[in-house]
């Protein structure tokens, strides 16, 4: 009887009490929103859902120190399918940035100026609702659309022109200077008056779908599958990082944020996938390591994330269900089951909208916000 209650006996048995716990107790049932508190959860009471009118949109993203203007956005239109802009007048931002399918170019890498590709085989990211990102590119560099413009423009693996020489061109075209005259009211067309045509028409690249009429009140538009999907991405925590209107694109963060043993076990069974030059679940193809070599990343916008595959910086994942898993492990620390990554994924697909039509008229430019 003593020795039962030896003080070694009493510690091994509350030590197999509490590592057996998790196995006791009955697992947690996933939790079961009503449509309306789904739609608490997803929206705070900042966040709206991708406006319909262009006054409403003026108020989301109009940008005082480069007033959106009909005839600002139109010229930008034009600019933004302008090959002239590229140093063979053979590449447009339209080239990598197809609208109509997802905002990017379904490439793993940007291919630009003769046939290079992105030294850092960096993925296009989509233009489409990138005016909603607080910063912009995969280090967040740059602060806005407008000041992004001048990246690729420059970038000698993209357009690979200077600025002066696009002034030039454009100076020496006729409707461009008239176009210019009428919108910024200069006679010598700049740089800069390019980057904030350009700047003004992307602030009307963005998309609605199945996820807006959902917040809106439209409880049919998504199926019980997405439900549950959204469900799991407000509730494990998917939604801290892809956060906002835009579903993404409101902070940097850290990724992969954990490691696991079994990965270093993984990279020395598989020799392709060097652990030493892979920092993440995936080859390091590029050797890009994110802002300042720290694995920090501007957090990606999933609106149409359906459409913009192969995923990550480097676009080495071809499956969305891939990348959600990857993502449930290395963000959540919490792997998600076959079930929960497809309910997701279902989720996620609500995501795809069409562009808005604003109906950009000339009436509307008395609306534009002057500050
Ligand atoms: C050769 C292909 C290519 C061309 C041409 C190109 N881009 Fe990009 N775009 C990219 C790549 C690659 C990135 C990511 C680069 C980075 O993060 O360093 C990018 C990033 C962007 C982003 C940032 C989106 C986000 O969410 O961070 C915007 C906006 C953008 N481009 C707009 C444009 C505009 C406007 C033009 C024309 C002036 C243009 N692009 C021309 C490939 C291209
Ligand atoms: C701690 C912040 C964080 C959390 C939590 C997080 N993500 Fe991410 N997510 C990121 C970052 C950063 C990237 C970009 C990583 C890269 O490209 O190297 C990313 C990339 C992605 C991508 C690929 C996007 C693209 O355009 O290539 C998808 C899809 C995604 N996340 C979905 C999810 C889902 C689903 C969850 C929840 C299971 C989640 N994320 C949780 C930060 C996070």
């Amino acid at each position: 009887m003593r020795r039962l209650i030896h003080p070694v006996t009493i510690t091994m048995v509350v030590l197999t009490i509490i590592i057996s716990l998790p196995f006791l107790l009955p697992e947690r049932e996933p939790m079961v929103y009503s449509d309306d508190e789904l739609r608490e959860r997803v929206l705070p009471t900042k966040t709206t859902t991708i406006p319909q009118s262009y006054d409403k949109l003026l108020k989301l993203v109009d940008n005082p120190n480069n007033p959106m203007t009909v005839q600002k956005i139109a010229l930008g239109k034009k600019l933004f399918n302008e090959k002239l802009l590229s140093k063979d007048r053979d590449i447009s931002c339209a080239t990598c940035h197809k609208l109509a399918e997802g905002g990017d170019d379904n490439l793993p890498t940007a291919i630009g100026h003769r046939g290079l590709a992105n030294p850092s085989h960096l993925n296009s990211p989509t233009v489409l609702n990138a005016a909603l990102a607080k910063s912009q590119f995969w280090d967040g560099r740059a602060k806005d659309v407008e000041e992004q413009a001048g990246g690729p423009i420059q970038a000698p693996f993209e357009m690979h022109m200077r600025p002066n020489e696009i002034e030039d061109r454009l100076n020496r075209t006729e409707e461009y200077v008239s176009d210019f005259r009428e919108v910024f009211g200069v006679d010598k067309i700049s740089f800069q008056n390019v980057r904030d045509a350009i700047g003004a028409y992307e602030r009307t690249l963005l998309t609605r779908g199945a996820y807006d009429r959902f917040l809106d009140g439209d409880d049919d538009a998504l199926s019980d599958e997405a439900k549950r999907g959204l469900t799991l991405f407000v509730t494990k925590g998917c939604k801290v990082c892809h956060s906002g209107i835009s579903v993404g694109g409101q902070s940097i963060q850290k990724f992969p944020l954990r490691r696991y043993l079994s990965d270093y076990i993984g990279a020395i069974l598989e020799p392709s996938i060097k652990i030493k030059d892979s920092p993440f679940p995936f080859e390091n193809v590029g050797g890009f390591l994110g802002r300042d070599d720290r694995l920090k990343f501007r957090v990606p916008i999933l609106r149409n994330i359906s459409n913009t595959a192969p995923y990550f910086h480097n676009g080495s994942i071809d499956k969305l269900e891939e990348a959600v898993r990857i993502m449930s492990k290395y963000q959540l620390g919490n792997e998600f089951t076959p079930t929960q990554i497809d309910e997701v994924v279902a989720f996620l697909k609500s995501l795809d909208g069409e562009l808005v039509e604003y109906n950009i008229s000339k009436d509307s430019m008395s609306h534009s916000i002057t500050r």
